[in-house]
């Protein structure tokens, strides 16, 4: 019944102006409104964890400007109608727009419902969430709340392969379609504006399903953090593990997408983290051209890094992504109206980008 209202009973704009204006908040127009809309109300140590990213932030920024300087040329002349564009076929599943959920942590940092409530919407959108090694719900709850649709689940390699099997273990609880490991964060980004916030986090955001807290940044151990990373081994075992597609994520080299390929990985996510880990990085958009081209007939080229808009999944998508992972829009929807938030906002990104490919 909760997905159904989350499919059908979507505030409209009116009811949402009506919901908001207690507050004086106009209502979201776009996806991109509720980043504006958080930023203004949302306490600002937990708005600096959301927007934030490292050092100066940089990177954050080149995503954002990669994606506003490309262009697309709309073509007019044409033998047959327009029809609404679907999304992609990944591993055999058919997706109803080219969306992902981002694998995003502690989401009951930002409402009690955290990812129960992201699940929930993003099914009901026909979205697939990436459930993240960091939720702050017992993954067994989201399977149940998932009833027997499709989740994926992001792993961080736990230190060793006998602390990553026991992670797959209790993550099997979410039968999860697809696995995707987290290369670009072997240690935490300097996150200058969170650290400035005094951000702590609260236990009721704790990872609820993980054995310790992994060591933080604030250790400063950089040699026993490093030891924790996984080396090609251990990403070739990872590979022999688990018998479902397995992907990559935070890829920037044609050279490591190429070795991932030879791995036997399904797919990769083209994705500097949101610029949240590594402030030198290039814009994922820069980098998503050339490796589509020298792996995308191996294997599924996801991207992520920025998306705000449906132009710019679009544009993902003219330059070789099967499918784009959607970050912080959510999260900020999530923050302001729990899982009707999600569902408003994640339905808004399909429409645009629904307009912008009639468009072009
Ligand atoms: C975790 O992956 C983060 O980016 O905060």
């Amino acid at each position: 019944r909760a997905r159904r209202a989350l499919l059908h009973d979507l505030p409209q704009p009116a009811a949402t102006l009506e919901r908001l204006a207690v507050s004086d908040t106009p209502a979201p127009v776009c996806a991109e409104d509720y980043l504006e809309l958080a930023q203004q109300r949302l306490p600002p140590d937990v708005a600096a964890y959301l927007f934030g990213g490292a050092e100066a932030e940089l990177a954050a920024r080149r995503n954002r400007e990669a994606l506003d300087a490309a262009t697309l040329i709309p073509r007019f002349v044409r033998d047959t109608p327009f029809t609404p564009p679907g999304g992609p076929t990944l591993f055999g599943r058919r997706h109803a727009s080219p969306l992902l959920l981002a694998p995003i942590a502690h989401q009951r940092l930002f409402h009690p419902d955290g990812e129960a409530a992201s699940v929930l919407a993003a099914l009901a959108q026909g979205v697939t969430p990436i459930v993240s090694s960091l939720a702050s719900t017992p993954w067994p709850q989201l399977r149940q709340l998932a009833e027997d649709e499709a989740l994926w689940f992001q792993i961080y390699w736990q230190g060793d392969r006998a602390a990553t099997e026991r992670l797959i273990e209790r993550a099997a609880a979410l039968r999860p379609e697809a696995w995707m490991i987290t290369l670009d964060a072997p240690i935490g980004g300097l996150r200058w504006r969170l650290w400035r916030s005094g951000f702590r986090l609260p236990p009721r955001a704790a990872p609820a399903n993980l054995e310790a807290q992994a060591p933080t940044q604030r250790t400063h151990d950089l040699a026993a953090l490093l030891a924790l990373a996984p080396t090609r081994d251990d990403l070739a075992w990872l590979r022999d593990r688990l018998r479902q597609p397995l992907l990559a994520k935070g890829v920037l080299h044609e050279a490591d997408a190429e070795a991932l390929a030879r791995l036997g990985y399904d797919g990769i996510v083209v994705s500097n983290h949101g610029g949240r880990t590594f402030d030198a990085a290039p814009a994922s958009l820069t980098q998503l051209e050339p490796i589509a081209r020298a792996v995308g007939e191996k294997m599924t080229v996801l991207f992520d890094g920025g998306v705000r808009r449906g132009s710019d999944v679009a544009k993902a998508l003219a330059q070789g992504a099967s499918a784009v992972l959607v970050g912080r829009p959510y999260v900020a929807a999530l923050a302001l109206e729990g899982a009707h938030g999600v569902a408003r906002c994640l339905r808004l990104l399909r429409d645009e980008y629904a307009a912008v490919a009639a468009l072009l």
